[in-house]
């Protein structure tokens, strides 16, 4: 087995070479239940500044940029909380990208005087991702690009041997990088230092996963 065809090293495909026309992703829609509705939506106002673009008694549609929605939520009687979403299959969680490393690390502080805590932090490697979970227990993550530009990032999972020896990445402790921050290092030492595993939270967090090595 050659490097190039080993698990984890998929090449590019040439865009519309296959005949397939790529829409953009637009949203995401969460169930709740009727009771649960005005948490979500003052919780993903808090955290990512959705406002509600429309709404009635049986959901509504949250927008935190230009597109009409981004976040649905819809709240019909029938609907009602999985005491085991934790482990069914579907989805695990939703990602919002901030575009630098202090605009998360200012999210993540802003949150925490709210009283809004993550439940585990991780550099992925392409990312650094901060995760939260909503009222619901849906998890959500914050993130930011370690390569600053989408093509060098897809390009590192695709080719990186790191990624293909640990695909889930690193915990870090975000407070340690508010610190290193207010410390001066700039992102792309931070994240070095994440990725080596010099930021550990003590303890580890139990994700529900796998077991992962520290
Ligand atoms: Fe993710």
């Amino acid at each position: 087995m050659t490097l190039d065809t080993a698990p984890g090293m998929v090449p590019r495909t040439e865009a519309a070479a296959d005949g397939v026309l790529r829409p953009t992703l637009h949203h995401i829609n969460l169930k709740t239940s009727p009771d649960g509705l005005q948490a979500l939506i003052d919780w993903y106002g808090t955290v990512v500044g959705a406002e509600v673009v429309f709404r009635y008694p049986m959901g509504a549609w949250l927008s935190n940029d230009r597109a009409n929605h981004r976040i649905a939520i819809l709240a019909f009687p029938q609907f009602r909380r999985d005491p085991e979403q934790e482990v069914h299959t579907g989805l695990h969680h939703t990602a919002f990208e901030y575009d630098s490393l202090e605009k998360l690390v200012a999210s993540y502080v802003r949150l925490r005087d709210l009283g809004t805590a993550p439940f585990f932090a991780m550099d992925h490697g392409m990312t650094m991702s901060i995760y939260y979970l909503d009222p619901d227990g849906n998890a959500v993550e914050l993130q930011v690009d370690n390569f600053a530009s989408w093509d060098a990032s897809q390009e590192w999972m695709r080719t990186s041997l790191e990624f293909r020896d640990n695909p889930l990445g690193v915990f870090f402790d975000p407070e340690r990088v508010v610190a290193a921050l207010s410390e001066g290092l700039s992102p792309e030492e931070i994240h070095e230092r994440a990725f080596a595993a010099e930021y550990l939270p003590d303890p580890i967090p139990d994700i529900g996963g796998p077991e992962i090595e520290a």
